[in-house]
């Protein structure tokens, strides 16, 4: 896969990953080898500023230096704007994927909000990881009082046997001190779960996320800045029992560019799958797929389905012991992987799993 000189015109718009040129004495600072992913005949190279080594951004092209020699000269292209994001493994809508890099651009606290297991943290973990942002997750959910969010107590027996309190830092802690001797690192700080702590530790964490800018140190008793290396991600998990609300009063959430996902198309979720699950059929992994759709678009079924729980069935499916049995398996692994997600039973038809189980097994017979 190797582009031609002649596909290389002058303003043409392509992607390329920059590192910093190792040719000493150079006029140029970054160089590339590649262009839309395929070979470029002559090595790529840019003066750019806004250029970051190591992620992919869209350059125009504005010289090729020696055409009709192929063992000589250069690409020199201009920096356009950053690439849109495209991750190994990862389904990102692309009009969500635009709103989060601007918003990531942009410095403003993000708050994702979807359906359990649609994939909030895979992608906020993945984006840092694009962005060479360093990425630290943090999960509200044990947080009971403000000073949870940022030290730990630990009580242990001393010599004399005499109890010692002891303050642990958390993550969150240990991140935000480090961010302040590495300006030059980026931080994405993932508050995950943030609508399962209690409302009064939300509030005492929001002068974080405004304009002030500013948490109380519960180790040293003293506000501590957030410095501008620092970005935030929340995510909200809605069980089922939280369909419709967040639990999340108007002020905080206004503190937030709030960015709503769902789960992936059944072609996409199919592609997923196929990846991490090679030795499965196509069909097969159709038929989850298909049936999982149908559990989330029914309007009886509370709370969402997991990609875990479409995931769950591959594995099961894929081990040898289910070899050669997959008609008969297909509906038994369903019953626990689908079913087995919500209350009540798979035969009781007045609970939500018998409901789940009814859609499921509908769903399987139209795909048979
Ligand atoms: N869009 C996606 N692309 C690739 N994998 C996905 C996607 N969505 C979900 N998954 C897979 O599903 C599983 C659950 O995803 P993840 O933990 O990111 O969901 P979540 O929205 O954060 O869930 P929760 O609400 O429970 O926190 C992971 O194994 C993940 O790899
Ligand atoms: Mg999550």
């Amino acid at each position: 896969m190797k582009l031609r000189v002649e596909e290389l015109e002058v303003g043409r718009v392509m992607e390329a990953t920059f590192w910093v040129n190792p040719q000493e004495g150079s006029r140029f600072r970054y160089r590339a080898t590649h262009l839309d992913g395929k070979r470029a005949p002559k090595v790529v190279l840019s003066n750019d500023a806004r250029i970051q080594p190591g992620v992919p951004c869209l350059v125009a092209i504005v010289r090729v230096d020696k055409p009709d020699r192929d063992d000589h000269g250069h690409v020199e292209v201009s920096y356009v704007r950053p690439a849109p994001f495209r991750i190994e493994g990862v389904y990102i809508d692309p009009v969500v994927s635009k709103k989060l890099q601007i918003l990531l651009e942009s410095g403003l606290n993000i708050l994702l909000d979807g359906p359990q297991g649609c994939g909030k943290t895979t992608l906020a973990r993945s984006i840092a990881q694009t962005l060479g942002m360093r990425f630290v997750l943090f999960n509200c959910g044990a947080v009971v009082e403000a000073s949870d969010f940022l030290a730990s107590i630990q009580v242990r027996a001393s010599a004399s046997g005499q109890p010692i309190t002891d303050f642990v830092k958390t993550e969150l802690l240990e991140a935000l001190e480090e961010a302040r001797e590495h300006p030059e690192v980026r931080y994405l700080l993932f508050l995950d779960e943030l609508n399962r702590c209690t409302e009064g530790a939300r509030n005492a964490l929001m002068p974080a996320l405004d304009a002030t800018r500013k948490v109380f140190h519960p180790i040293e008793n003293r506000f501590l800045a957030i410095p501008e290396n620092v970005q935030f991600i929340a995510a909200v998990n809605r069980g089922s029992e939280f369909t419709g609300t967040f639990g999340i009063d108007a002020a905080q959430l206004d503190r937030f560019a709030p960015l709503q996902m769902d789960y992936p198309p059944p072609d996409e979720e199919v592609k997923i799958l196929r990846a991490r699950h090679p030795s499965l059929g196509k069909a097969l992994v159709e038929r989850i797929v298909l049936a999982a759709d149908a559990v989330r678009r029914s309007p009886e079924v509370p709370g969402g389905l997991s990609v875990r729980a479409t995931d769950e069935a591959c594995v099961y499916l894929e081990h040898p012991l289910m070899e050669g049995d997959h008609a008969r398996m297909l509906p038994e692994v369903l019953k626990s992987s689908f079913a087995g997600r919500y209350a009540g039973r798979w035969g009781d038809a007045d609970s939500d799993a018998g409901a789940v189980w009814a859609i499921v097994e509908a769903s399987l017979k139209e795909s048979a």
